[in-house]
């Protein structure tokens, strides 16, 4: 079953940031998969590993562009990056100290964070670097 799926009204028009995003919608997929099936827990190891990744990669691709291209929401949207890695962090914390709660918040926060961030703020660069990045 499918929670979460690529749709085409969440591409920001940039295929090596839209393979990213893709990356991680299939990531919270997962996520609420594993706890439909009451394995969210046990998932829970995997999902921080590969966000940790993620994290890296993909806001460091996003943060070249935007800086090598002057977008001048750059600093308050690295700064939102910066709150994710934050949050992802203590989320770990909690978890490794035995949070039972802790799949359920994870799945919360990325859902939101597609909803707002990657939905939202990442769409607001979309026009500004594609116009530049193919010139
Ligand atoms: Fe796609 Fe700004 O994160």
């Amino acid at each position: 079953m499918s929670f979460f799926q690529w749709k085409d009204s969440m591409s920001v028009g940039i295929d090596e940031i839209d393979k990213q995003h893709m990356h991680l919608v299939s990531l919270i997929d997962d996520l609420y998969n594993a706890m439909s099936q009451g394995q969210g827990q046990n998932e829970l190891d995997r999902i921080f590993q590969e966000l940790f990744d993620y994290t890296k990669t993909h806001f460091f691709t996003e943060e070249k562009h935007m800086f090598v291209h002057q977008y001048p929401g750059y600093e308050e949207h690295k700064q939102e990056h910066e709150k994710f890695v934050e949050k992802i962090k203590s989320y770990k914390e909690t978890f490794d100290a035995g949070d039972q709660k802790a799949a359920v918040k994870v799945a919360n926060f990325l859902k939101d964070w597609l909803t707002n961030h990657i939905m939202k703020t990442d769409q607001q660069y979309g026009p500004y670097l594609r116009e530049r990045m193919n010139r």
